[in-house]
């Protein structure tokens, strides 16, 4: 089969268009044909790591992992002996975070993992630049009480996190106030944003307005300049360590004061999760937001468009 290999960590260059070997199923998995899958943020992290974390994780020296991509849409074309959920020809959607394996023809997953049925109002492409966004913005949002329509700002709401975390918020009942560039702000109010906040004309920490909660979910501001636009309960959540690393520290001493606090949540990827997600859209709650969509062969021209930081939502790759 067809996959995208990276054996050694470096720039989008390094990832090769190669013939592996298809894999086949075992007792209690299904062998997947992947149409559609991803390139994003994480995908980048772990091909080029930025930190000791990562390398930890992944492997010190050269990946262990050397098919990337974690988001996938497809269709069931194997099942071990024991699955019982899948059958072949289902149409399924989901994530292998941290598992990665998606940027191939085929992929072999547990019937347990964070996989299900494709949800019936969406195509493949959307259906596959969905998950990763929703499972890294819900990480977060899960630790907010929405009992009082709390008022909640993201800063770098057009991104893949930012999108999914407008929605999110704004379905369990926040007050959004989006942060994004010019070229966005109609999609933000689509999405759901009751205000906007164009980034490259006003500074949203310098306007007067408070809020229970800041989601940095593209960490370009901080704790420090964000405190002051905090309610003295606020909470802060930020998608990057920050400077030194800042964010895990202040995420282990803040809470000890009582007053406004950082929280840094480690993502956990859970089938609940994508149920839930699934429901959510099927009610029509929830909108894929893609940027561009690539061939697999254009992957690296795709992954150096990633690493631009300027993507609107997601983007795809086709395996069409
Ligand atoms: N914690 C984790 O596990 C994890 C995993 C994946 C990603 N990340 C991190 O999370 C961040 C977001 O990832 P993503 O995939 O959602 O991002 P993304 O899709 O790359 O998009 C970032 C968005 O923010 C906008 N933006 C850029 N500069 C901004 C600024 N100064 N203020 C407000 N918005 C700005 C960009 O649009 P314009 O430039 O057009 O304005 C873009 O739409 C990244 O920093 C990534 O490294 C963390």
């Amino acid at each position: 089969m067809k996959a995208i290999v990276n054996t050694v960590y470096g720039s989008p260059d390094v990832l090769q268009l190669m013939e592996v070997e298809k894999p086949s199923p075992k007792d209690d998995e299904v062998l997947i044909k992947i149409h559609e899958t991803t390139v994003n943020r994480t995908d980048c992290g772990f091909r080029n790591p930025e930190y000791l974390i990562v390398r930890l994780i992944s492997g010190l020296f050269k990946p262990k992992k050397q098919i990337l991509g974690s988001e996938l849409a497809g269709e069931i074309e194997a099942i071990g002996g024991n699955v019982k959920s899948f059958k072949k020809g289902d149409k399924v959607f989901g994530l292998n975070t941290f598992n990665f394996g998606t940027h191939a023809e085929y992929l072999c997953m547990s019937e347990n993992k964070s996989i299900t049925i494709m949800p019936n109002n969406m195509s493949y492409n959307e259906a596959a630049a969905v998950c990763d966004g929703m499972f890294l913005a819900y990480a977060n949002i899960k630790k907010i009480d929405f009992k009082n329509t709390p008022k909640i700002l993201v800063n770098g709401a057009s991104g893949s996190i930012g999108s999914a975390s407008v929605q999110l918020a704004k379905y369990l009942g926040a007050e959004i106030t989006a942060v994004c560039n010019t070229k966005n702000l109609d999609l933000m109010r689509l999405l759901g944003a009751d205000h906007v906040i164009d980034y490259s004309k006003e500074d949203f920490t310098k306007n007067g307005k408070v809020y229970d909660v800041v989601l940095d979910v593209v960490g370009k501001s901080s704790f420090f300049a964000c405190k002051k636009i905090l309610k003295p309960k606020g909470l802060y959540f930020s998608s990057e360590l920050g400077y030194l690393s800042q964010n895990i520290f202040l995420a282990l001493l803040t809470p000890l004061f009582g007053g406004k606090k950082v929280l840094f949540p480690i993502p956990k990827d859970r089938k609940k999760d994508i149920l839930f997600f699934k429901e959510l859209i099927e009610a029509g709650k929830y909108k894929a937001v893609i940027d561009r969509t690539y061939r697999l062969e254009e992957i690296i021209e795709a992954t150096k468009y990633v690493e631009t930081g300027q993507k609107t939502g997601n983007v795809v790759i086709t395996l069409g």
